[in-house]
């Protein structure tokens, strides 16, 4: 079995990757700490506690900081939906979170699991920044740390040159990029290049007929109609669930190690992950950037988790 701890703003395409961690038999998902992001705090809070009982898990879901460390909360609900759950009615309320703050809960499991645990970002880095500010230490008791954030090259999605968990929360993504975790990096390039399903292609997923495929097919309403008009793609894109497939089976990208800084500034120079490509910098490679995707091996994991 492989320790699992994900951190999740969790909304339509966060619950595809809990529910795939959450299915993998030979996971066991510690516990998921919640951060605010695509949606406020209490509502990604009652999406992953919801997705966490359709799985049947009995997996402890804490509740996290409510906004970033120095800026207002900017939220996605354009893009996935007011519930953040494509808006399709699901009884998305009432559900009860584990006590304590998802900072301390990321603090004790991580070291609790020492050496053995593996942790997901999916959303803004304000849980995970936070905890590695109480302690320094986790950076080197954490296995691997695979965040779904960033750009490897190319565009960004919230404005030209970021990616939004790392542009919601620039100043914590700075302190975990410099924080010498062990660090794999899946940036949006990766989702739209290797992660969009159009509507064939989704009809596909949703015709394997489990309650789950339906729920991660109907849940992507909002992204959809998104992806499409704004993002200029064929269908809706999975980037938390290309990224945790990545944690499963690092196999299923290729990667180069590169510098990557994170700016903190503000319009085009704010929550850029800048990679330097050609060591002009001198700075350590520090991270793993997804560079490629095998499509097919992807989609395989996918279904899979879905059957
Ligand atoms: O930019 C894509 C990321 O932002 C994904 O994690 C999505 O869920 C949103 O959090
Ligand atoms: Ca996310």
């Amino acid at each position: 079995m492989r320790n699992f701890i994900i951190d999740t703003d969790t909304a339509s395409d966060d619950a595809v990757a809990l529910l795939m961690a959450l299915r993998q038999p030979d996971i066991a998902v510690k516990a998921i700490t919640v951060v605010a992001g695509n949606v406020p705090l209490s509502q990604a809070l009652q999406n992953a506690l919801y997705t966490v009982e359709l799985c049947g898990a009995d997996v402890p879901v804490y509740a996290g900081c409510q906004k970033p460390l120095l800026r207002p909360l900017e939220t996605a609900q354009e893009v996935h939906g007011q519930d953040g759950m494509g808006d399709i009615g699901l009884p998305l309320r009432g559900r009860k979170a584990a006590r304590g703050h998802a900072a301390d809960a990321l603090r004790q499991v991580i070291q609790a699991h020492a050496g053995d645990i593996t942790l997901v970002t999916l959303g803004p880095l304000t849980n995970v920044a936070l905890a590695l500010l109480r302690d320094p230490e986790l950076a080197r008791q954490v296995s691997h740390c695979v965040i779904m954030g960033g750009i490897g090259s190319g565009h960004g999605n919230v404005t030209p040159t970021a990616e939004f968990n790392i542009w919601v929360d620039p100043e914590a993504a700075k302190i975990v990029y410099e924080s010498g975790m062990e660090m794999t990096m899946v940036g949006w390039d990766i989702s739209w290049r290797y992660a969009t399903f159009d509507e064939r292609q989704a009809a596909e997923l949703r015709a394997i007929g489990s309650p789950y495929a339906e729920f991660a097919v109907d849940i992507q309403a909002t992204l959809t109609e998104f992806s499409k008009t704004e993002n200029h793609l064929a269908g809706f894109d999975l980037p938390d669930p290309i990224a945790m497939a990545a944690a499963i089976d690092p196999s299923i990208c290729e990667y180069h190690d590169y510098p990557v800084a994170v700016t903190t500034g503000e319009g085009l120079a704010r929550g850029m992950t800048v990679v330097d490509v050609l060591g002009v910098t001198g700075a350590a490679p520090g991270m793993r950037v997804a560079t490629s995707a095998d499509r097919q091996a992807f989609v395989d994991l996918l279904k899979s988790s879905l059957s």
